[in-house]
């Protein structure tokens, strides 16, 4: 995939180790919520590297110092139900003050597309970053989805962090939303025939809750 603006491709070890064991099918549903917790919390310190600091008065128990710490943007972060669920534990354990939305989507079996069911938003959402998490981006249809819905309500300082993701869905949401930065896991081949990210991890959803 040609390199493209606001797309960045993790490539720390531990990243790229816990999305090996992820795939594995023999990896069970408790470690592999564990996993994707951890690799949430890995890739939310790379992808909240820009968040804005200030220097504010600290008594330290020598002196007064002037110290930087995080300024201006409150944070939101917004699963996409189901799977997203799995990676809002591993970004509130660097950020616990972040208000925390949920979109709710399932794609259609047959066309792929998403079908909205369950949206919610912390109030107001134009001041805040946020932080979409999912860990798959397949055909792109629900990433583009949840945007646009984001959006529609105000949001404009988007992030986007998936997992594993297919070239045809970063394609998908980078051309409908430019100015959105997705950060990625790692890049898989291609969509199968049944839009599955090959070689992907199979049904991320069932994969977290254990529902088939
Ligand atoms: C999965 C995944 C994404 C979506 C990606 O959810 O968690 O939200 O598919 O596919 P796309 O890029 O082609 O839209 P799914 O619709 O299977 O729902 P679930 O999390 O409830 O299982
Ligand atoms: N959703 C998943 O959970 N897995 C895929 O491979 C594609 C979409």
């Amino acid at each position: 995939m040609e390199k493209m603006e606001n797309v960045y491709v993790m490539d720390h070890p531990l990243i790229k180790h816990k999305i090996s064991m992820i795939r594995n099918k023999h990896t069970g549903t408790n470690e592999f919520r564990k996993l994707i917790e951890e690799i949430a919390v890995l890739m939310g310190y790379e992808a909240l590297r820009d968040l804005p600091i200030e220097d504010v008065e600290i008594e330290t128990p020598i002196e007064t110092c002037m110290s930087p710490m995080i300024s201006g943007k409150k944070l939101a972060i917004v699963p996409v139900l189901r799977a997203g669920l799995g990676m809002v534990n591993g970004v509130t354990t660097l950020v616990p003050s972040a208000k925390i939305g949920h979109i709710g989507l399932y794609r259609d079996p047959e066309t792929h597309e998403p079908h909205e069911y369950y949206c919610k938003l912390p109030d107001p959402i134009d001041q805040r970053l946020i932080v979409v998490v999912d860990p798959m981006l397949a055909t792109g249809g629900s990433a583009v989805a949840a945007v646009d819905y984001i959006k529609k309500h105000g949001g404009k300082n988007i992030k986007c962090m998936f997992v594993i993701a297919a070239p045809e869905g970063v394609k998908r949401l980078h051309e409908a939303h430019p100015d959105v930065q997705i950060y990625i896991g790692q890049l898989d081949r291609e969509l199968n025939d049944h839009a599955y990210i090959c070689p992907g991890l199979g049904d991320a959803g069932d994969r977290i809750f254990g529902t088939k």
